[in-house]
């Protein structure tokens, strides 16, 4: 058994943070989104993992997260030229994966269940495919499944205007090596890509055994700022454990589950978790509330914030309201003069200077 994880795409709906760098490698509570997907898949015994990447942005995720080594896993990075598609990318992974099983997994999925249940399922009940549901608000953004009343999948539809159901497809995936020839009889969508959403109606229609499974857990498609400050959230609370390094002065006080990295400073802070805080940071006069993430080499200097992911090298003096809800870029520089405004809101790009005068 193998597995894949698709690590392609532009992230338009990132931007501006993936004008600079791919949406994979933004971090939820420090940590590479990808990472996570190949802990996930490690957890279940599978250690040869191909990652796709794409020209733009492949290089950054190859130097980041390396060979494997640091997860216990072979990783096989293979190039995606265009982004043509999730089936395409299978297409193109033929080579690594020859006659293997498979997980496929979307760089960007997080979920809260395990995944050895359902490979477990998969492998007892020889599928063709195993695929995974789960009931959403907003249908018409993902793959959708109409399932009959013993829950076998009749139908997939991706990105449907009138969804049949409420039911999206999440995205992972379990393949046996049947799936190459349903990918080779299906066409590019109207969007131009090869579909997996359509292989796997293509499975359905040959009779071949595709199941679906509800998952009852938190899912998240860490595409949008929202989403990402969600996962953040929900990772805060259900990871994090306690771990201060660094150096904190006698004025600083910390309440609840918080992590600080080795050469942080903190100077007469107030900190109260879930927080994290990566290494070599300089935190002076600030209130850091619940469910931040800052990243490493961050300053913050009469700053007050919460709820928001402050991304590496990024600078923040003198702002005394409070920054909720934010993502701020990689060395991005805020400066305010200690008077105005009640709230504010920022997503904020790689390298922007900002100042309230
Ligand atoms: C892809 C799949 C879609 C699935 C979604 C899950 O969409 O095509 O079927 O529901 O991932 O994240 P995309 O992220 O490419 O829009």
């Amino acid at each position: 058994m193998k597995a894949i994880i698709l690590s392609g795409g532009k992230g338009t709906r990132l931007r501006p943070l993936t004008y600079t760098g791919a949406k994979q490698l933004v971090p939820v509570a420090n940590k590479p989104i990808l990472w996570y997907g190949i802990e996930a898949i490690v957890a279940t015994g599978i250690t040869d993992i191909g990652i796709i990447i794409s020209p733009e942005t492949g290089e950054e995720v190859k130097a980041k997260t390396g060979d494997g080594d640091r997860f216990g896993a072979r990783i096989t990075y293979i190039l995606q030229e265009h982004p043509a598609g999730l089936a395409h990318a299978v297409k193109i992974a033929r080579p690594f994966l020859g006659d293997s099983s498979f997980v496929m997994y979307l760089g960007d999925n997080l979920i809260q269940n395990e995944l050895g249940g359902f490979l477990d399922h998969f492998k007892e009940q020889q599928m063709d495919a195993l695929i995974m549901l789960r009931p959403v608000v907003n249908p018409s953004a993902f793959g959708v499944a109409q399932v009959d009343e013993q829950g076998r999948v009749v139908h997939l539809v991706e990105k449907p205007k009138v969804p049949p159901s409420n039911l999206a497809l999440v995205g992972i995936y379990f393949f046996a090596q049947t799936i190459h020839a349903s990918i080779d009889r299906i066409q590019p969508s109207p969007r131009g890509e090869l579909e997996i959403t359509d292989a796997i109606q293509n499975l359905i229609d040959q009779q071949k055994h595709v199941e679906a499974r509800q998952i009852e857990g938190w899912w998240l498609d860490t595409g949008k700022k929202d989403d990402l400050l969600e996962a953040n959230q929900i990772i805060l609370d259900t990871c994090l454990q306690s771990d201060l390094c660094g150096e904190l002065d006698a004025q600083t006080q910390i309440s609840g589950r918080v992590q600080i990295g080795h050469g942080s400073k903190l100077i007469n802070c107030t900190v109260r978790g879930p927080v994290t805080i990566g290494k070599d940071c300089h935190l002076e006069n600030s209130f850091i509330g619940p469910y931040s993430s800052i990243a490493d080499q961050v300053t913050l200097i009469d700053a007050d914030l919460e709820h928001s992911v402050i991304l590496q090298g990024a600078r923040i003096v003198g702002i005394h309201q409070r920054i909720v809800d934010s993502v701020i870029g990689q060395r991005a520089h805020l400066k305010t003069a200690p008077q105005r405004p009640k709230a504010l809101r920022f997503m904020i790009g790689d390298d922007c200077q900002i100042e309230l005068a």
